[in-house]
């Protein structure tokens, strides 16, 4: 698979998994992807947890209401620090978020499905401080964001997305 039909054939994925579980091999390879993710000033500001362990899987879902992916066979939880890149310019939020993006394409090329669940996660509910408060999350790191990884039992939800030409143009703005 090529880069730009992983970046074609990635969808979020939010139905049921498949039991199977996932190598820590290819879970590696999945979190590797992210840590080579470019990062402001190369602060590498971002962090990774993979669950893969029955019990703790079944203590994060214990606090994750409503429920979000219950049958994936890992998660990947995704940490940050809020440092300063230089001065008082932090690209935590954006360091991240490359990490998030390289994840859910090597997911997509090992034959997994994903989703990035943050919003459902960081609203003001704060299940994600109940989920590093289980991972044992030391001060000084936020998790901010939980990538299922597992086998598709379903077809994704193919959703609308507005034409190229509304939102990417030549030269100038709304240029040809
Ligand atoms: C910053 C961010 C937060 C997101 N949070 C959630 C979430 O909490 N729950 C969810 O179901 N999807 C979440 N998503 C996935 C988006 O809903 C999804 O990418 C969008 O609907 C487009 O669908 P696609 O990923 O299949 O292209 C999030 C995506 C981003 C980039």
């Amino acid at each position: 698979m090529t880069v730009i039909s992983a970046i074609k054939n990635r969808r979020s994925y939010r139905g049921k998994y498949k039991p199977d579980s996932v190598s820590r091999e290819n879970l590696t390879k999945i979190m590797e992807a992210g840590l080579a993710a470019p990062s402001g000033c190369n602060k590498q500001t971002t962090s990774l947890i993979c669950v893969d362990d029955i019990e703790i899987l079944r203590q994060i879902h214990a606090v994750i209401d409503p429920p979000i992916a219950k049958t994936a066979p890992a998660l990947i939880c995704v940490l940050t620090q809020r440092i300063p890149a230089y001065r008082d310019k932090c690209f935590a939020v954006q360091d991240y978020s490359a990490a998030i993006e390289n994840m859910l394409l090597a997911i997509e090329e090992l034959g997994y499905r994903s989703c990035w669940y943050e919003g459902h996660i960081t609203d003001d509910d704060r299940i994600c401080d109940k989920i590093a408060d289980i991972l044992n999350v030391p001060d000084g790191y936020e998790l901010v964001c939980v990538l299922p990884v597992g086998i598709a039992e379903e077809e994704p939800v193919i959703p609308v997305k507005k034409d190229f030409e509304e939102r990417a143009w030549f030269n100038s703005f709304m240029g040809n």
